[in-house]
């Protein structure tokens, strides 16, 4: 499959863009692992403009971790279109991806993320205005609609569609007249912001509308190699992108790329090798962290700067399930400052795991 001259392969693994997660440390290693292409956590336009030093470190990308897409989120035309050609000019990713997704009321609740999806207009004069401004191909990820109602009546907000049409079926079409290079589509509302289970039949009703020629990207709730690959066979999806099932387990990608290409499960990956990766993670993110500072010359955040971002992967690691009392050693990992407190509460939760 291939996002313009960006050849992923067959069956392309994409990890999702996630705030406070997809930070250069934990890409290098999904990407290690297989995923086909990674994105960055989403990136405020206003604040790339105003130059605010935490969002000049999340579009830094390392030439390890490529194809690396940046993903910026706003809500205005020329924010967008500044932003959009920042990022290609001093960060050189791969692409640009539009986030038209994010549930949280802080983006929505102001028009940015998925707000757009009840202004459709806007959202499609930001997505024209930016794959013009940039030579890099622009991507969007998007949601289902606004709500359920208005997920099946894209009138709603589009008044001249055909009446009773799916709302994604109609701006999929829009998003790619503006020129977009694929689109990502978690199967949610904004409404349902992360509850039920996404819904994957409209995801494969875009991909199978014969005027979608760009390469659709279904996203929600995939967890394991044997859904990943009922997603490719059952909706004809180009790429599936995960992101939960990938918190604690940047491995993950490594088993589903086996279990496509062979039909079995990749069993070299033992409980000392992932605990090796757990602990790589965590010196690699504290790395990138101190490394951050020095070039941002700014000595604030230090190890604790790495140790924050890596405790929650580690918290939610599915390594520690069925553990029995893990709660409280969750809440000291969850509360670690240091990479040898961290080192102390992996190397504990391996004695429990192998003491069986
Ligand atoms: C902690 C967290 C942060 C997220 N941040 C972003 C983000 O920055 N940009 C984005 O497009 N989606 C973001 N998402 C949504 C995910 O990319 C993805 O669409 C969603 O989690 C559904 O996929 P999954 O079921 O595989 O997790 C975030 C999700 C989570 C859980």
């Amino acid at each position: 499959m291939k996002i313009q001259n960006i050849d992923l392969g067959e069956h392309p693994l994409m990890l999702a863009p996630m705030e406070d997660v997809t930070d250069q440390a934990f890409r290098m290693l999904c990407k290690e692992f297989g995923a086909s292409m990674v994105y960055s956590e989403f990136v405020s336009a206003d604040a790339l403009i105003r130059n605010v030093n935490r969002s000049l470190e999340k579009i830094r990308v390392d030439d390890h971790e490529r194809p690396v897409a940046i993903q910026i989120y706003g809500r205005d035309v020329p924010s967008m279109v500044e932003a959009a050609r920042m990022v290609e000019s001093e960060a050189h990713p791969d692409l640009l991806d539009l986030n038209f997704g994010c549930p949280v009321k802080k983006v929505a609740g102001k028009g940015a993320g998925s707000g757009m999806l009840r202004t459709p207009q806007l959202m499609l004069d930001i997505t024209r205005a930016v794959v013009q401004a940039v030579r890099i191909p622009v991507t969007v990820k998007t949601r289902l609609g606004w709500d359920v109602p208005t997920m099946m009546n894209a009138q709603t907000f589009l008044p001249d569609a055909p009446a009773d049409r799916p709302y994604i079926l109609e701006l999929a079409e829009r998003l790619q007249d503006c020129g977009i290079a694929a689109l990502t589509i978690h199967g949610r509302t904004r409404s349902q912001m992360y509850q039920g289970q996404a819904d994957w039949t409209l995801i494969g009703a875009v991909k199978h509308n014969p005027r979608i020629h760009i390469p659709i990207i279904g996203n929600g709730d995939i967890t394991t190699a044997e859904q990943c690959q009922h997603a490719f066979q059952q909706y004809g999806v180009d790429a599936v992108m995960i992101g939960r099932a990938t918190f604690g387990q940047p491995w993950l990608f490594r088993d589903i790329r086996t279990y496509l290409d062979t039909g079995h499960h990749d069993d070299t990956l033992t409980l000392d090798w992932k605990f090796q990766v757990l602990r790589r993670q965590i010196q690699q993110s504290v790395a990138y962290s101190l490394r951050a500072d020095n070039a941002l010359k700014e000595h604030k955040r230090t190890e604790l700067g790495g140790i924050i971002h890596v405790r929650r992967h580690l918290a939610n690691s599915p390594l520690f399930k069925g553990i029995p009392n893990f709660r409280e050693t969750r809440i000291r990992i969850l509360r670690a400052e240091t990479q040898e407190e961290l080192f102390r509460l992996l190397d504990e939760a391996y004695q429990r795991i192998a003491a069986g």
